[in-house]
């Protein structure tokens, strides 16, 4: 089969190769890759950054799996031993294990849900990883009806479900964004939109009960200052590179901050058919729908994993097709 992939890290390592077909192992299926979402997961790997994170991104040399890629939606060709949930010919969405910008890919059983019937492949793909993100943030925060939200990077993946998901359970949202992406935002839910060239989201009383943080690199300090007393920050802006990257903020703050009058919680998400049913219910209530801005084939899926490659301006989801 053909995939991107790469023996070590750095962007002129990334090739389209012939690669050998993967083979599902016990609760696994093989899935024939329609469309794959693209990612700033895609870059940490890509580029092996930030530096500390090598060991868990496959090494110091270079990225496990070699292939690139992880969101998919596409058919199931082959159930692996012990799957019975799914079986040749299931329309599915979800993570990939193996990569999946390939034209097969592995996915634990466990990790991919029906494709929602309303969505195309490629609008599928755009999902599993920004949009089970913003859920399992919000899920975090126990947001509620009537809460104040500001909502940062709301043009971007997480930010436009999260924007979504928040108004669909009946909070007040604010999303930060830039001017293209401010009247999209406000179509998605958004009651209020700061457009980040024109004004300073942590500037002014405090006034948020939550706050998702997905991009800007605000100091979290500043963020925490137009929280209310005993409002919540979620720290989830990973965008910084070099040694430690986002490390000292994502995981320290949260420590520090039984110092402060608000809280930090940072979440990592877990990959979870489960959350993409609830996905998938939202979609056919139609209170969730992804945005995908631009289409790439495989032989240019490095063009969009360097969209999201850091301080990325990306519109929606990027998706990779295959078919
Ligand atoms: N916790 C986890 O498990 C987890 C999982 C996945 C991803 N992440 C992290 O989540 C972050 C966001 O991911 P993503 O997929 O949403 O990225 P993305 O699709 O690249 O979106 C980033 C968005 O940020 C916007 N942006 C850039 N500068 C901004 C600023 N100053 N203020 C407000 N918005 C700004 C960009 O649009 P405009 O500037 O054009 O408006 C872009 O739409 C990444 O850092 C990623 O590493 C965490």
């Amino acid at each position: 089969m053909r995939a991107l992939t790469q023996d070590r890290y750095g962007w002129d390592a990334l090739a389209v190769r012939e690669v050998p077909d993967p083979v599902p192992a016990e609760g696994q299926v093989l899935v024939q890759v329609h469309a794959a979402g693209v990612n700033p997961y895609d870059w940490h790997y890509a580029a092996g950054q930030p530096l500390i994170a090598r060991p868990t991104l496959g090494g110091l040399r270079g990225p496990r799996p070699t292939v690139r890629g992880a969101d998919l939606s596409g058919v199931v060709v082959e159930a692996g031993p012990g799957v019975t949930a799914f079986g040749p010919g299931d329309e599915v969405y979800g993570f990939g294990t193996s990569g999946t910008f390939a034209e097969l890919a592995l996915a634990d059983a466990g990790s991919i849900s029906r494709k929602p019937v309303d969505l195309a492949h490629v609008e599928a793909a755009a999902m599993p990883m920004a949009a089970v993100t913003a859920l399992q943030f919000l899920r975090a925060a126990e947001l509620t009806a009537g809460q104040n939200i500001a909502i940062t990077g709301a043009g971007g993946g997480i930010g436009h479900f999260a924007v979504q998901i928040a108004a669909a359970w009946g909070a007040n949202v604010t999303g930060v964004c830039g001017p293209r992406n401010a009247a999209m935002v406000r179509e998605l839910g958004a009651s209020e939109v700061v457009d980040y060239t024109q004004d300073d989201v942590t500037a002014g009383e405090p006034r948020f009960d939550v706050v998702l943080t997905n991009a800007g690199r605000y100091p979290l300090r500043a963020l925490g200052r137009v929280l209310v007393p005993g409002g919540l920050l979620l720290a989830n802006d990973g965008s910084r590179e070099g040694l430690l990257g986002p490390m000292p903020e994502l995981v320290v703050a949260p420590l520090l901050s039984r110092l402060r009058p608000y809280r930090i919680v940072n979440v990592t998400a877990t990959p979870s058919g489960e959350d993409l049913a609830v996905l998938d219910g939202m979609v056919a209530d139609g209170v969730l729908l992804p945005i995908v801005s631009a289409t790439y084939p495989l032989e240019r899926a490095v063009d969009a994993v360097r969209q999201v490659a850091g301080h990325g301006h990306a519109r929606g989801k990027l998706v990779v097709t295959l078919r």
